[in-house]
């Protein structure tokens, strides 16, 4: 069981879709008759971007991209790779990221920098989490599900070392599994 990895739940999974029920809301409302392009990055994102989609109702296209950039460490290297783009061009479309957490910023603001050259409508990124306090580059995110303070959190998306996306909750890594 993975769970015993686990020191303590950070957000339960009733914490989790209800927050992502009102961001579906917002979102839902921001963007009617918009037909908004929904681009999740590949792969913390996968569990939100599921769970996220199904609360938007409005007509949307859903679309994702793959970046690397921690590899298998904890920390960002700061460079950051395209591995799989975007498969829609978006010159004139309303386009959304949707990310997982929202840490130093690195990888969001390349990507964003990255979309905007292709001349969307409009831009805006949706984060379940942010950690403010660790951001090195100039990022703001438009919807955010929680502010998250600096501790090893997993689940829902989010890895260590590839594993525990798997666990329907976020927790907080016990110490000796990554020491
Ligand atoms: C995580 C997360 C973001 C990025 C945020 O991805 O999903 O993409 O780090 O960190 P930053 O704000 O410091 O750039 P990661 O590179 O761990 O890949 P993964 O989504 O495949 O887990």
């Amino acid at each position: 069981m993975i769970e015993k990895d686990i020191e303590r739940v950070f957000f339960s999974e009733e914490e989790l879709q209800k927050r992502i029920c009102q961001l579906g809301e917002q979102i839902t409302a921001d963007y009617e008759d918009k037909n908004p392009l929904i681009v999740g990055v590949l792969k913390g994102s996968f569990v939100f971007m599921a769970d996220l989609t199904r609360r938007i109702n409005t007509y949307c296209e859903v679309d994702f991209m793959a970046v690397s950039s921690y590899g298998n460490g904890t920390s960002t290297t700061g460079a950051v790779s395209i591995r799989k783009d975007l498969s829609y061009d978006v010159e004139g479309r309303h386009v959304i990221i949707i990310e997982d957490i929202l840490d130093s910023g690195v990888t969001l603001s390349y990507l964003k920098s990255y979309i905007e050259n292709r001349r969307p409508a409009s831009i805006k990124i949706c984060t379940l989490l942010d950690k403010p306090a660790r951001r090195r580059a100039n990022i703001t995110p438009d919807y955010v599900g929680f502010i998250c303070p600096d501790a090893f959190i997993v689940g829902y998306g989010l890895d260590y070392a590839e594993r525990y996306r798997n666990l329907p909750y976020i927790g907080v890594l016990k110490p000796e599994i990554y020491a």
